[in-house]
């Protein structure tokens, strides 16, 4: 059911076309907003939002040369106002450290928070003239915990959460919350390849979770719907774990 909760604003999602960031388009949209919904061509965005209402997809990876200029004017060409950047886009990869490849190494980083850094700063002009305006990075509990192979996802991840608590600290006196989510082990384009071929792999996930489960898109959505609302209007700084409790146990 939907309660209009996001009615008459301007949202750009990034990473939109699979997982988490295609359920937050929908539900963004779905809730009132007009939704930019941007994911690199090679991906399923154009079939997934043919027709869709509100949302408007734009094929373009967030690390092309001025990417993040095109994405905030396309935004405010259609719209006329943006209120809400969900930075959602994000790749993983795993290599030991001393096996790592520069071009590997900055590649992650430049899609995991580069981008979101870049598109902060390119929104941040627009979101000031909105009345109440949210930026959401996506982050994950990798910002805090870690796994053998996972260097680069893990500080790009710690990034994430540095960079939203400084943009937090820098944009509240323009009425703009910044926040980060960290998801859990979520069922998505990222996990479903391995989880599909090895569900012995998703089950010990599930039960590493005191809810027995692994999250799915919808979970993560809902959490940036209520960061995204009014009733979140005083929080910001703030990383929420969206784990089912995967992160409790040490
Ligand atoms: N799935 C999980 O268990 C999990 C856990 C923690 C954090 N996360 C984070 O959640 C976010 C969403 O991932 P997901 O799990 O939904 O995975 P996903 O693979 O289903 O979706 C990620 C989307 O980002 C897009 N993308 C990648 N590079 C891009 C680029 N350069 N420009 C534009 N779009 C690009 C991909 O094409 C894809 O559609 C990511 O930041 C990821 O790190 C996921």
């Amino acid at each position: 059911m939907s309660y209009m909760r996001l009615k008459d604003r301007a949202a750009i999602v990034t990473g939109a076309a699979s997982g988490i960031g295609r359920a937050t388009a929908q539900l963004f949209a779905e809730e009132g907003a007009s939704v930019l919904a941007v994911d690199i061509p090679s991906s399923a965005l154009l079939a997934t939002f043919d027709g869709v209402a509100n949302v408007t997809p734009l094929a373009l990876s967030i690390i092309d040369d001025g990417a993040p200029a095109r994405i905030v004017g396309e935004a405010i060409a259609r719209f006329g106002r943006l209120d809400i950047l969900m930075n959602n886009a994000g790749v993983s990869g795993r290599q030991f450290v001393d096996e790592i490849k520069d071009e590997d190494w900055d590649r992650i980083m430049a899609v995991n928070v580069t981008a979101q850094m870049k598109l902060a700063r390119a929104a941040i002009p627009h979101l000031r003239k909105a009345p109440s305006a949210r930026i959401i990075n996506v982050a994950s509990v990798m910002a805090e915990g870690t796994d053998l192979g996972l260097a680069a996802y893990c500080a790009s991840k710690a990034g994430v959460a540095g960079l939203t608590r400084t943009l937090a600290l820098e944009l509240g006196r323009d009425n703009i919350t910044a926040n980060y989510l960290l998801p859990g082990a979520i069922k998505t384009g990222m996990t479903s390849p391995l989880w599909d071929a090895r569900p012995d792999v998703a089950d010990i996930w599930a039960k590493k979770s005191p809810l027995r489960r692994v999250g799915q898109p919808i979970d993560l959505a809902r959490a940036a719907l209520f960061l995204a609302s009014d009733e979140a209007a005083f929080i910001t700084g703030h990383g929420l774990n969206v784990d089912g409790g995967l992160m409790l146990r040490v």
